[in-house]
């Protein structure tokens, strides 16, 4: 779909997971610099780069006034009048920046004391104008990055995005972008199924993650939407593990919501006489790719303590929880001893070992 009809018809089912689960984000993130007397940073940045017109034409929300919406919902806080806020809406369509204008209006959703930055400008010039803000170490900035088509993303832009301090950014790849990175001769050869999406989303993530300094500290995590027979991915980025914890904590909600969270992977558009595995094997779903990842990391002693297990979960876009059931069961093997269940994100400084025993 291009991005000129997009708006000329309702949102569809993953299109609202998405939003969903960016609305759900951003109601955890605004708190964290909101609800303090104290405010760890002067001034917060909240910025949808691909922000449309604000409704979908039956008048459901799209993500510029479900930011707002969430905004609104904390004026009460300690901290409100002591951070300065600012949105900045772009979109390069002119006409959908005077419609959000109005939409923004109607909704009444022009929430006091909050500074409106809403312009048309493409993305390319709307993000070299807002670097400065993005390298501000006092300022904490919350990214939405809603392309569609054509991944606008470039290696230039998410290395100023992880370069950002206290930058969290949630992006899209649409199935097209996802093909596009299915068909990219460099990625090409690293996907072991190029037709299942969920190894074609991880090997975008691999992708966005080799861009990253060898030695830079970063949570990257992949999540993906299935919903019929399109699925999106979205990555989210932060420099702090908590921030990427809270992430996969509501993306995990909206999508056992919707029941859709171990999906079985995609693979309609396969000819049986394509299949070079039985089945069952050929069909593993999200949760079962990561335990068999874990398991065997845990059973070489590749992972030492807590946070290395944290790791792997944030890699494969699942929560801390799903890490239990493989930690118990080799614990019952007598392969590894540990103190705990499931690993505490609190703990980064002081992690829990883990102990091989044969
Ligand atoms: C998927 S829609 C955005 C949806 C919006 N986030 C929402 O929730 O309603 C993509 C928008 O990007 C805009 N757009 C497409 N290419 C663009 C570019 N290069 N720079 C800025 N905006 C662009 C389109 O006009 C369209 O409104």
């Amino acid at each position: 779909m291009s991005a000129e009809d997009f708006h000329d018809k309702p949102f569809d089912e993953g299109t609202l997971t998405k939003l969903q689960i960016f609305e759900l984000y951003a109601k955890e993130w605004l708190p964290v610099f909101l609800s303090s007397e104290k405010p760890w940073r002067s001034a917060i940045h909240l910025f949808d780069f691909f922000a449309g017109p604000g409704t979908d034409p039956t008048n459901v929300l799209g993500s510029p006034l479900r930011l707002l919406r969430q905004l609104r919902d904390y004026q009460g806080l300690v901290g409100w009048n002591k951070v300065r806020i600012h949105v900045h809406f772009f979109d390069e369509a002119q006409e959908k920046i005077a419609r959000l204008e109005e939409s923004v209006t109607a909704h009444e959703l022009r929430v006091p004391s909050v500074n409106f930055d809403i312009r048309p400008l493409r993305f390319e010039d709307a993000f070299r104008e807002s670097e400065r803000i993005l390298a501000n170490p006092q300022a904490a900035k919350l990214v939405f990055i809603d392309q569609t088509g054509v991944a606008q993303v470039t290696p230039e832009v998410f290395r100023k995005l992880v370069n950002s301090p206290t930058c969290d950014f949630l992006f899209f790849l649409s199935s097209s972008t996802l093909h596009r990175f299915r068909d990219h001769p460099a990625i090409k050869q690293k996907i072991v199924r190029p037709d299942d999406y969920y190894h074609v989303h991880r090997a975008a993530l691999e992708y966005y993650r080799s861009l990253l300094p060898p030695d830079q500290e970063y949570y990257l995590a992949p999540f993906s939407i299935k919903k019929g027979p399109n699925i999106y991915g979205l990555i989210f980025g932060s420099a702090h593990p908590l921030g990427i914890d809270k992430f996969l904590e509501v993306a995990w909600r909206r999508d056992e919501f919707s029941g859709e969270a171990d999906f079985s992977i995609n693979r309609e558009n396969i000819r049986p006489e394509q299949l070079l595995l039985p089945l069952n094997e050929f069909r593993p779903s999200k949760i079962t790719a990561f335990e068999s990842e874990l398991e065997g990391l845990l059973r070489s002693g590749h992972l030492l303590d807590e946070v290395d297990v944290m790791r792997v979960c944030f890699e494969n876009g699942v929560k801390r929880r799903h890490a239990k059931p493989v930690l118990a069961k080799l614990r019952r093997e007598g392969v590894i001893d540990l103190d705990f269940q499931v690993p505490d994100v609190q703990r980064l400084r002081s992690p829990r070992p883990i102990r091989m025993r044969k």
